[in-house]
């Protein structure tokens, strides 16, 4: 019984180191980076502080990132390289100029 215990213990283990790894895809497609670095502050409900942020400073239209049309591709690309006031910067080793234009891309998207 012991035995099987610790087997059981030993598969569980096993299992929940291997599952992030297996998870993870490069390049990094863009729904997953914007969930992942975007999201909880660019939330479209106006939640996020970054859409708070930007409803206070641009008004409703341009509260949202995702979407908004009026936001030019290197100017998205400018705003997470070098980080926008309370906004960090992301480096190449969170996301890659790759992962960044499927980001991008993503944000464009409906
Ligand atoms: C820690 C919170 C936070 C995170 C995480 C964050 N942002 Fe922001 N972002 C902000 C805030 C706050 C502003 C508004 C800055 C200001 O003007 O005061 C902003 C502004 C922006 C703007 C400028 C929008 C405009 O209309 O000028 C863009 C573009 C943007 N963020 C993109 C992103 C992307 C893409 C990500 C993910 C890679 C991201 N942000 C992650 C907080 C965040």
């Amino acid at each position: 019984m012991d035995k099987l215990i610790s087997l059981i213990g030993l598969a569980l283990l096993v299992s929940s180191a291997a599952a992030p790894v297996m998870a993870e895809e490069r390049p990094r497609p863009g729904e997953e980076s914007w969930l992942l670095f975007c999201e909880g502050c660019h939330r479209p409900d106006a939640e996020g502080p970054g859409t708070v942020m930007l409803q206070r400073r641009f008004g409703d239209e341009r509260m949202a990132i995702k979407g908004n049309k009026t936001l030019a591709p290197e100017y998205i690309r400018s705003v997470v390289r070098h980080g926008l006031l309370e906004m960090a910067p992301l480096r190449q080793t969170d996301i890659t100029d790759a992962e960044l234009d499927l980001l991008i891309e993503f944000l464009a998207s409906e």
